[in-house]
């Protein structure tokens, strides 16, 4: 069967301003809906946008309290404590910071013991609150093209899952890590379809090092090799671009 393509909105925006504005897209849809389910990612970029959630709570302007946020994924194995994390990471942001109630917070476990029932776990809590009204993405740095972390040959079908990373993804995040060597290999991460499934998608991306992927994602094949071109499949995508990461468009 073939799939309808989509063009996505893009919009190119100097930094600060793009944080501005996807904070205003949060805001607007909390207002519309105060039970919205979120699907959130972690990593470099959003941290301008928690700030500013973060700031809007404590302002009074937004408000968390009957919305679920879903994380996109977690590495595997790593330890809850250890503060590269996506646990630590958006306890630190976020969550710790925000009236949401901590049973509406789903992130998979690093330190499960038994992958196949962690991602069972995880399949049942997160199918229960499925299509989210807006999924937040990343993309890889480099040449990785990937959201989550779902890397090159990740299907369209595909679904949470664990999944081995990639070279350059480990060369790109090992920087969190006190020593680049615990950076762990794996990850487990929501699948294309369900990311997909969202009513809504904003992919985010600064700087140079996203401009060949934002480049092959938009303008070149849909395919596995580059996991973000399966967003032109859907009809309500937006890419926030920096101007460094929408250079190779123009
Ligand atoms: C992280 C995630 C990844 C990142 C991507 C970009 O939860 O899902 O896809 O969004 O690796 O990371 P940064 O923002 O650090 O460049």
């Amino acid at each position: 069967m073939k799939l309808p393509i989509y063009s996505p909105v893009i919009k190119i925006l100097k930094e600060g301003q793009l944080d501005d504005y996807i904070y205003l897209l949060v805001k607007n849809q909390l207002k519309k809906k105060p039970t919205s389910v979120f699907i959130f990612p972690t990593g470099a970029t959003p941290l301008g946008l928690y700030q500013k959630l973060v700031a809007g709570f404590q302002k009074k302007e937004i408000s968390f309290a009957k919305t679920s946020i879903i994380n996109l994924d977690e590495y595997y194995p790593i330890s809850r404590q250890n503060p590269a994390s996506y646990f630590a990471y958006m306890k630190q942001n976020l969550i710790d910071k925000i009236d949401i109630d901590p049973k509406n917070w789903i992130i998979p476990s690093g330190e499960a013991k038994n992958l196949r029932s962690e991602i069972k776990r995880l399949k049942n809590l997160i199918y229960k609150k499925l299509p989210a009204d807006l999924t937040i993405l990343g993309i890889g740095p480099q040449k990785t093209c990937h959201i989550g972390f779902n890397e090159k040959g990740s299907i369209l079908t595909s679904t949470i899952r664990y999944v081995s990373l990639a070279a350059q993804t480990i060369k790109a995040n090992s920087r969190y890590f006190k020593n680049k060597n615990q950076m762990p290999k794996g990850a487990i991460t929501l699948g294309i379809k369900e990311i997909l499934a969202s009513k809504k998608i904003i992919l985010i991306a600064k700087g140079q090092q996203k401009a060949w992927g934002i480049k092959r994602s938009l303008l070149g094949k849909i395919d596995s090799q580059a996991p973000a071109s399966f967003l032109r499949y859907h009809p309500q995508v937006i890419f926030l671009l920096d101007k460094k990461a929408s250079k190779l468009l123009r």
